[in-house]
């Protein structure tokens, strides 16, 4: 990336990125390439850390499909970063079941814990700590979801301790 103007210009999308788009495509009949827009934002994630706008203009072109349809798509699904975020996000589930089980708690517990605010990166920029919809695992509510990928059930604050240790841990 390069700095131009103040802001950070993204750099074009890579051979190696297109090939993988082409993969994602490649699924499904021409005529509905756009169906690839999960795929293709998931790699642009994977590879930069997050979606800025000019990625989101960068896979709306690849796919022939208005920049704010791919908007529309990334800012529905919480899995997908708006901004740039820490080593870790940590996702805490605080609808309705998770709710009555202690999911506001366990979230306020971590942001308090890491000094940070809903949706902040702490300073040394290893964990973000957001609020999340329904993560499909209410029945192991309160629950959290690390990095989108690894579920951690029955949250209680020590546990909540041990995860953020064994995290900072694995950092260092
Ligand atoms: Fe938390 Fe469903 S409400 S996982």
């Amino acid at each position: 990336m390069s700095e131009v103007l103040g802001s950070v210009k993204e750099a074009p999308l890579s051979e190696a990125t297109r090939a993988r788009f082409a993969r994602e495509v490649a699924k499904y009949p021409a005529e509905q390439r756009q169906s690839a827009v999960m795929a293709c934002l998931s790699i642009v994630q994977q590879e930069r850390g997050w979606v800025s706008p000019e990625s989101e203009r960068q896979v709306a072109e690849y796919l022939g499909m208005p920049p704010m349809a791919v908007h529309e798509v990334t800012s529905f699904y919480n899995m997908y970063n708006q901004k740039p975020v820490g080593r870790f996000k940590l996702n805490v589930c605080t609808n309705a079941p998770c709710m009555f089980a202690g999911g506001p708690q366990a979230l306020e517990h971590l942001c308090h814990k890491l000094g940070v605010e809903p949706y902040g990166t702490t300073a040394d920029g290893v964990f973000t700590v957001q609020p999340s919809e329904c993560l499909g695992a209410c029945g192991d509510s309160p629950v959290m979801l690390v990095n989108d990928r690894h579920m951690c059930s029955f949250m209680s604050d020590d546990k909540l301790d041990q995860l953020v240790g064994g995290l900072r841990n694995a950092e260092d």
